[in-house]
């Protein structure tokens, strides 16, 4: 498994990393009340940079930056050594495990999952997971979490004044088929405030993981949604400074996913690896 680096894998980490008071007089990596006119002059300082790097001949970026600094709170926390150093081997011994009869059909399905509707816009989000030869990769467990259609999650650290769903957990899991291709049912999430900096808000998105074969194989990412206005705002997805890499993570919207009075449809593929790779949370990536 992948610890966690500069991006969310989970709420623990991404939206209540920082304390809720917003004090001026608090000076410092985290100070919630800067701007966000400061951290988007901090982005385009970065975009710019790296532009001109790649115009000078240097690789385009295609990962996150561990030390992104509009990522306010990453930079204390990510990691500045190598975390591999245990025997997978070891890891597999006590680490969870899972088989096909543990995955039930239904559990793609995230509107069911309670007595009544979630309230919100049906979606169904589905692709392939695949390798950078356009291979299919089979029998992939495939986990999701997401915020609700007003942007709240359910934890016990995320109590900004959103409702909760009673009828929605936003989580949710499958496996892929032979041809690589999974599906779930939910409703659209909505954006929500974070503490990077004052008034910061996330794009609407969902988290992805991609167990592999073993426990040391997970891979993490995060779906988007098109044209949403927060792109530019928002540090954790401008900490990929390559905008080829950061179009990877936004799905497209599919008519011919979208189901007649029911659903809208998105289409989003996972490439593992090769020059089309999604971009995946990186744990020797700096
Ligand atoms: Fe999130």
């Amino acid at each position: 498994m992948s610890p966690q680096q500069n991006t969310d894998t989970d709420e623990s980490t991404e939206a209540f990393t920082s304390p809720v008071v917003i004090d001026q007089a608090v000076k410092g990596p985290d100070d919630a009340a800067e701007s966000q006119a400061t951290l988007s002059a901090e982005i385009a300082d970065i975009e710019s940079q790296h532009k001109q790097d790649v115009a000078a001949g240097k690789k385009a970026e295609t990962q996150p930056r561990l030390n992104y600094a509009p990522y306010r709170s990453s930079i204390l926390r990510h990691p500045t050594k190598d975390p591999r150093h245990t025997d997978p081997e070891t890891i597999e011994l006590f680490s969870p495990a899972f088989g096909h009869r543990d995955i039930g059909t239904l559990e793609s399905d995230l509107t069911i999952q309670a007595d009544g509707e979630p309230i919100g816009e049906r979606i169904r989000v589905t692709g392939r997971v695949l390798d950078g030869e356009g291979r299919p990769v089979r029998n992939q467990l495939v986990e999701i979490w997401q915020a609700n259609s007003a942007g709240r999650y359910i934890h016990k650290r995320d109590q900004h004044p959103a409702p909760i769903d009673p009828n929605f957990t936003g989580v949710g899991r499958t496996l892929t088929g032979d041809d690589g291709s999974y599906s779930f049912t939910t409703i659209k999430p909505g954006p929500y405030p974070w503490k990077n900096h004052h008034n910061a808000w996330r794009p609407a998105h969902i988290h992805f993981s991609l167990f592999g074969s073993e426990f040391t194989q997970r891979m993490i990412t995060q779906m988007y949604f098109p044209g949403d206005p927060l792109f530019a705002l928002d540090p954790i997805y401008q900490s990929i400074t390559d905008q080829k890499a950061r179009d990877r993570l936004v799905a497209t919207y599919d008519h011919n996913i979208t189901e007649h009075e029911f659903l809208m449809g998105y289409n989003w593929d996972i490439v593992l690896t090769g020059a089309n790779r999604t971009w995946m949370e990186e744990e020797d990536d700096d």
